[in-house]
């Protein structure tokens, strides 16, 4: 359980909440989902590697290198296990959940042929559907775009459609787990058994999972799952891009260059390239990052994703009861949030306007389309302002958010 002793604890672990950011302001900070905080132990490993070990790896014969690369290697197994993956080697590092799914989307090329289908929905980052319209255009494949019904769940009926009608032409869907827009959960288990039925593969994307709760990749049988540190109260510029073995063998790499050779060749097909991980891992990795991203899942299963969860489930009720109370608010999906993520809006006012108002109070919020403009622009053209909330919020936090609403609704009206 989260209580106020457990809570002041834990936010006394983050150095940004203990300062003050501007005007003698405390940092109130409703934009998880787009970076989380940094705990002192992901910040001091940082600070330790670069210190005592600053090294590469995988390639060095002195002792910094070999305790470097030792590290990332048990950061891997930690991954693994958090996510339980089969494999260590069925982690890969990348920059992040974006680079992931390029990295997929054009690992597979050679596989999609003309005509081919590749499904993603409304509900999508740009990020997985960018990615995917490339793939088509060099293909000729085909993007199909699940809709989403009134209340933003994702319509299956075209799913199963194209599925019954195009059969092995379905080549891949990639899907987002839990939106970034508004916290709703979509059934990736139902998606996937169908999608295994056809033998189609299936991508999750668990940007804004793993912050919230658990996954389990092999439960779920889930192909391809990918997310990124930074979301998850770690550093930025690591990624994790999760892969069955089976299926990671068979990904081209998309980058080539040192650490992924094991006999080079100037004939390009003769070269012998390392076994997974590392063949998709050309170059130096972000080393310092991943070493100190373990502490990251070490804070979470120190604090217990039982517990997160509880608590995030009562702060969102909270917030949702609170912003209720406003007059001419419109809360998205209010009734099928399953995850501290808000989307609103309040009549006549323009998002923005709200969010540079709420910044002068020191609270952190986004506005616009979250990078998810199809979704975005099926709820409101103008855009939502977002708040995305962790388990270092507070009730009072959303108390304060609530009268700086009202203030600046009465700012603007003045106007
Ligand atoms: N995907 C991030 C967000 O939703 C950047 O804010």
């Amino acid at each position: 359980m989260i209580d106020k002793k457990k809570l002041n604890y834990i936010r006394k672990q983050f150095p940004i909440f203990n300062k003050k950011i501007f005007d003698n302001k405390n940092l109130v900070y409703f934009d998880n989902a787009s970076t989380t905080q940094k705990p002192y132990s992901v910040i001091k490993s940082i600070e330790k590697y670069y210190k005592n070990i600053n090294s590469n790896v995988h390639r060095g014969s002195h002792y910094i290198s070999n305790l470097s690369t030792l590290k990332i290697e048990k950061s891997r197994k930690i991954i693994q296990k958090f996510i339980n993956a089969s494999y260590n080697h069925e982690i890969i590092f990348t920059k992040g959940t974006t680079d992931s799914i390029n990295l997929i989307a054009l690992g597979i090329k050679k596989y999609i042929k003309q005509d081919d289908i590749i499904i993603i929905s409304q509900m999508e980052h740009h990020s997985n559907i960018i990615p995917w319209q490339n793939l088509c255009k060099e293909t000729k494949s085909k993007l199909e775009v699940l809709p989403l019904d009134k209340n933003y769940n994702i319509n299956l009926s075209l799913l199963d459609y194209l599925l019954e009608k195009k059969k092995e032409k379905v080549k891949i869907i990639s899907l987002v787990h839990i939106s970034n827009v508004i916290g709703l959960e979509n059934n990736i288990k139902k998606i996937i058994n169908k999608a295994h039925k056809n033998n189609t593969l299936v991508l999750i994307d668990g940007a804004q999972s793993l912050s919230h709760t658990n996954i389990n990749v092999k439960k779920f049988d889930i192909d391809f799952y990918v997310f990124s540190s930074h979301k998850i109260y770690g550093p930025t510029g690591l990624g994790i891009l999760y892969g069955k073995e089976k299926l990671l063998k068979k990904i081209s790499p998309i980058q080539f260059g040192g650490g992924m050779v094991k006999n080079f060749s100037f004939n390009l097909n003769k070269i012998e390239y390392e076994d997974l991980p590392l063949i998709l891992e050309p170059g130096t990795p972000n080393i310092s990052s991943i070493i100190s991203f373990s502490e990251s899942i070490k804070f979470i299963n120190k604090i217990g994703i039982n517990n997160i969860k509880e608590y995030e489930n009562k702060l969102l009720k909270y917030a949702l009861y609170k912003l209720s109370k406003i007059d001419n608010i419109f809360l998205y999906g209010k009734n099928i949030i399953k995850y501290p993520i808000i989307s609103f809006n309040i009549k006549n006012y323009h998002p923005f306007d709200i969010g540079m108002i709420l910044d002068k109070y020191g609270i952190a919020v986004r506005t616009g389309n979250h990078c998810a403009q199809p979704f975005v622009k099926f709820i409101n053209k103008k855009g939502t302002i977002r708040i995305s909330l962790s388990f270092y919020n507070t009730y009072e936090e959303i108390d304060y958010l609530y009268n700086k609403l009202l203030k600046s609704i009465k700012i603007l009206s003045k106007i």
